[in-house]
């Protein structure tokens, strides 16, 4: 049985009513499964539909059609069942300013009817770092740890399944590592992961597997190693001062100074930096890397599909 199945979900969201805006299909025919023990990571551009998925997976917004299940309870018919096997960490903080982190988190396990939690509650908060936070009001901390403490909350009545929906926008370095540290140590006690993250490079190296969705359509959905296989295999990187020629500028990636080109072998590369010479211009600072997950995922949002949706 699989952790989570999502039988081919479409979400409507209507227009408003005098007509000023149509409405939004957010989600259209998202059919796959997660097994039992999976990191799996959702990726997509910002407005893909990642978070709808997410909400009706948590059960705060209905699928317009289609069928969630979580370990086989499904989350509309059988929803007390289904949501006490999920932890579910929102894209938006939300939180109580009137209780300290630690009455914050006896009260979310007392909702899933969990009593004398503390142990676990001290291991969430040192795991953490919120421990010298416990007292404290929800109002008095930073957003960073807010966000701790969602993360803490989702995981208070030891969920089998964790949902992650960005767990560390606006988390500092050191915190992102403790925190995928901590859950990696879940997901190899039997813990299945759902992530979903714009930090590829957390993708990559934490999520077994991945799909990816644009405009509500999946568009990908392979293991994370013959997902970088499918990509050109390799970047031609370089510092250029100079507008490139339109030929070049058209393929690459450019970031200020820094220019990225795809490239599938050595004539290509040739190909690309004879032009440049040709052109009168110096590239400097050349390097050839390998491609990696960003550049998996710019190649698949740059093909048609769902484009004429
Ligand atoms: N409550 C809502 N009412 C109307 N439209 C909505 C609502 N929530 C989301 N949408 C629309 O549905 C689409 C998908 O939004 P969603 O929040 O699922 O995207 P996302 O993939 O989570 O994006 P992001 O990376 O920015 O978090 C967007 O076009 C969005 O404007
Ligand atoms: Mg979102």
């Amino acid at each position: 049985m699989p952790a989570i199945s999502f039988h081919s979900v479409c979400k409507n969201y209507p227009g408003t009513r005098n007509r000023s805006a149509p409405g939004v299909r957010a989600l259209d025919d998202v059919s796959f499964d997660i097994q039992p023990g999976e990191f799996f990571g959702l990726l997509g551009p910002n407005g893909a539909g990642k978070t709808s998925l997410i909400s009706i997976l948590a059960g705060l917004s209905r699928a317009t059609s289609g069928t969630v299940t979580v370990h086989g309870s499904n989350v509309v018919s059988d929803y007390a069942a289904a949501r006490r096997k999920l932890g579910v960490v929102p894209q938006e903080l939300v939180f109580d300013p009137f209780f300290t982190v630690r009455e914050a988190l006896r009260i979310q396990s007392g909702y899933f009817g969990v009593r004398n939690n503390d142990d676990w509650i001290d291991e969430l908060l040192a795991s953490l770092g919120l421990s010298d936070k416990a007292s404290a009001n929800m109002r008095q901390l930073s957003g960073g740890m807010k966000r701790r403490v969602l993360v803490a909350q989702a995981l208070v009545h030891k969920p089998q399944v964790i949902v992650l929906d960005e767990p560390t926008a606006g988390v500092d370095v050191e915190l992102r590592q403790a925190l995928w540290q901590f859950i990696a140590r879940l997901n190899k006690q039997g813990s299945t992961v759902l992530l979903t993250t714009h930090y590829l490079e957390e993708a990559e190296a934490l999520c077994s597997r991945i799909a990816m969705l644009k405009q509500g359509r999946m568009v990908a959905l392979a293991t994370t190693s013959e997902l970088l296989k499918t990509a050109s295999s390799n970047v031609l990187r370089f510092k250029i001062d100079s507008e490139l020629p339109k030929a070049i500028a058209d393929k690459a990636r450019i970031t200020g100074r820094i220019v990225q080109l795809p490239a599938h072998n050595a004539i290509e590369i040739e190909h690309y930096l004879s032009a440049i010479r040709e052109a009168g211009l110096v590239a400097e600072d050349v390097e050839i890397r390998k491609a990696d997950l960003e550049d998996v995922f710019l190649e698949v949002m740059a093909e048609k599909i769902g484009a004429s949706a």
